[in-house]
């Protein structure tokens, strides 16, 4: 059986070290990166992908010098400014996972416009994790639901969800790291319980929709067993 991919999520790697072996600045491994990044949202669509979410900016990312912390603010600015039209044209609609109030005010109003003037598009719902690191939303979680005084009783995973930024989002079923490195690195912790998860070699810059073909090939080979025996999944296949 063909595995169905609705949710795709993508950790964006190797932007700076694809810079730095042509010896140009990290910032303009970023600046391709996103050219790479408007691409692959249109590819994802063209496949009828219903979610697509893309880590751009992690909660750890303001460790790095200010000169790149500035340069990723410019290019989401640029990004939104060249790209709005775009999205609502295409019927995508704009999702921010993450805790952007501490980002400069102008984006912050930018982002909020994007994310209102898009919300009644249904094709594509593009996610980007933005100052997002896992354990924060798990915290931040928690936090609204103690503010709340909820009855413990009727914490499950499902309410527990309903407090995430993606509660509007189903879990991913294939998440993709690109630039060689095999970790998670605080993307989406709760959310990937259940996901697949592909580790490739290319630089995101040097990612491609014969790179992604891969990816989703790998993806449709994979045996999803959910916790349960491969007999109970063959059992629900026949059924
Ligand atoms: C990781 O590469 C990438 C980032 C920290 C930023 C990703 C941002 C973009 C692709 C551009 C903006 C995105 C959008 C959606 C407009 P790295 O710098 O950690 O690379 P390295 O591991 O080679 O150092």
């Amino acid at each position: 059986m063909q595995n169905n991919i609705k949710h795709l999520a993508i950790i964006m790697d190797g932007n700076g070290r694809w810079a730095q072996k042509k010896g140009w600045s990290r910032i303009k491994g970023h600046e391709k990166g996103a050219r790479i990044a408007k691409e692959i949202v249109k590819v994802v669509k063209s496949k009828g992908i219903e979610y697509l979410t893309l880590y751009a900016f992690s909660s750890e990312n303001w460790k790095r010098p200010k000169q790149e912390v500035e340069g990723l603010f410019r290019l989401l600015e640029g990004f939104i400014d060249a790209e709005i039209q775009e999205l609502k044209d295409s019927n995508i609609r704009l999702h921010v996972i993450g805790d952007i109030t501490k980002f400069p005010e102008i984006l912050q109003q930018k982002i909020k416009k994007s994310i209102k003037e898009t919300s009644k598009n249904t094709v594509l719902h593009l996610s980007i994790a933005l100052n997002y690191g896992g354990r924060d939303e798990i915290i931040r979680a928690v936090k609204t639901i103690s503010e709340k005084t909820i009855d413990p009783e009727t914490i499950n995973e499902e309410t527990f969800k309903s407090f995430l930024d993606t509660a509007h989002i189903p879990d991913p079923d294939l998440l993709i790291r690109t630039g060689g490195e095999k970790r998670i690195s605080n993307f989406l912790l709760w959310q990937i319980a259940y996901t697949e998860i592909y580790f490739v070699d290319i630089l995101w810059p040097d990612f491609n929709e014969a790179a992604l073909d891969n990816a989703l090939a790998w993806f449709a080979s994979r045996q999803r067993r959910f916790g349960m025996t491969e007999n109970q999944i063959q059992e629900i296949e026949t059924r």
